[in-house]
């Protein structure tokens, strides 16, 4: 990896240069933005893309946006899958029109709400459904219902998940001890004392820490998307199936990201049943909602503890969950948009990306492979794949990440910050899969 080293410096700063060159107006917008948002932008993180200044969007539409510059992408970041259907997907965007002439939110059910349960149950093949505004929301409602209904105060979660902003997962262990995840900002509560967190793949430390019957539930994805992409060993998930039945831990599988795997998320394709299943980001097109799902036990537990609990606030809901907008959005999604003709589209045009991807890195004995999950894959500088979260971020290599995807924007190709996820959307043309790797041919000209 040295000759990367000695090439990225030089090729970063002429790279930062270009997109300044290129983005004048972007660049003036973002001195305004600096006037009245914190960082310049609407969500301060959003700086944490590291370009010079971030891209304003002027207008997205399938698989493209275009820049208040006027300059178009080829978008592979979707929203970091919030658009993992395209941007507007027709049949959603319709919905919404419909809808936003017969109002937004009630506070009740819509007469859209019974077609979106059974659509919901017919899919994942769970009977019972709540809908939460988002995916970190949904989490945090299967928390707390799990420790209610197992009277247990413990989770436990896989070491380098993320399962949105909630407290109770930013946990990570350190030399073999649960701490609370560093970067957190005002954060006083002691959460990791309620966790227990495990490596990825390590189903011997996993029956350890299940074994005195204290955890409530263990939250996780089927294969983890956050720290690189992990992927779980052969017959991972049937003996963690196995063991949180003979524990009594409620399972609960976020298929937030690897929804991207194929119409019925990741775990039906593992043959994996969850107690709770959760959904976000694009389950409704684009629209913020999340969903859980849960089997008919857990609902009959759930209707008991709601019929005898103390009067007052669960801690569960927000007003605008469950809007009358977001439900007419979600129908679509599930209807009309995440068919099987539009994985059969994600899915094939991935693997040409990925392959496409592994050849060029073939061709010139590169030590990094390409990790594919679904709709979803992720060029890694390492030459073999992580078996856990440590190993994955160990072999991150932020400097190279952010050159590649300054680069690529450069050219018009957006791949997801941080760590070169792209993701292919039922509307992705060939064409733009053979631009990304055009332009990942000539980048690897470049640096060698
Ligand atoms: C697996 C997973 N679950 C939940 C979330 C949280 O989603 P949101 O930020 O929409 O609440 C994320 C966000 O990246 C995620 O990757």
């Amino acid at each position: 990896m040295s000759f990367v080293s000695a090439f990225a410096a030089p090729l970063l700063a002429r790279e930062q240069h270009r997109f300044i060159d290129e983005h004048p107006e972007t660049i003036r917008r973002d001195k305004a933005l600096r006037e009245h948002w914190l960082n310049g932008v609407p969500m301060h993180w959003m700086s944490d893309w590291q370009l010079p200044a971030p891209l304003i969007v002027r207008a997205a539409s399938g698989s493209s946006f275009v820049d208040v510059d006027g300059r178009t992408y080829a978008d592979f970041c979707l929203g970091d899958t919030g658009a993992m259907f395209g941007h507007s997907p027709p049949a959603v965007a319709n919905a919404l029109k419909h809808q936003a002439a017969h109002g937004f939110t009630c506070m009740l059910p819509t007469d859209q709400t019974a077609r979106a349960g059974e659509l919901l149950a017919e899919r994942f093949s769970l009977p019972c459904w709540q809908i939460t505004q988002t995916a970190t929301d949904a989490n945090r409602a299967v928390l707390r219902w799990a420790r209610a209904l197992t009277d247990r105060k413990l989770i436990l979660v896989f070491d380098g998940c993320y399962h949105g902003s909630l407290e109770d997962t930013l946990v990570r262990l350190d030399r073999g001890r649960v701490v609370t995840r560093p970067g957190q900002i005002g954060q006083v509560a002691d959460f990791a004392s309620y966790a227990r967190v495990v490596e990825f793949n390590d189903l011997a430390a996993l029956e350890a820490a299940l074994a005195d019957g204290q955890v409530a539930c263990l939250l996780a994805e089927p294969v983890m998307t956050n720290a690189g992409m992990v992927l779980p060993e052969e017959g991972l998930w049937a003996e963690v199936r196995k063991l949180c039945t003979r524990h009594g831990t409620l399972l609960a599988i976020d298929e937030t990201h690897t929804l991207s795997s194929g119409p019925r998320g990741h775990a039906h394709r593992l043959g994996l049943t969850p107690d709770f299943l959760i959904a976000g980001k694009a389950i409704a097109g684009g629209m913020p909602m999340a969903v859980y799902g849960f089997t008919a036990e857990l609902a009959n537990r759930m209707e008991r503890l709601l019929e005898t609990k103390p009067a007052g606030h669960s801690g569960m809901g927000t007003t605008l969950a469950a809007n009358a907008l977001a439900t007419a959005a979600l129908v679509a999604c599930l209807q009309d948009v995440m068919t099987n003709e539009a994985y059969a589209h994600m899915l094939k045009h991935a693997a040409t990306l990925a392959d496409g991807l592994r050849e060029r890195i073939a061709q010139r004995s590169l030590p990094w492979h390409v990790t594919t999950v679904g709709a979803r894959s992720e060029l890694v500088f390492t030459p073999t794949p992580a078996r856990t979260a440590r190993e994955s971020l160990a072999a991150a290599s932020p400097m190279l990440e952010r050159l590649l995807h300054l680069y690529l924007l450069n050219r018009g190709v957006l791949v997801t910050p941080f760590h070169n996820m792209m993701l292919v959307s039922p509307v992705t043309p060939a064409g733009q899969v053979q631009a990304l790797l055009d332009h990942f041919e000539e980048f690897l000209h470049e640096l060698s």
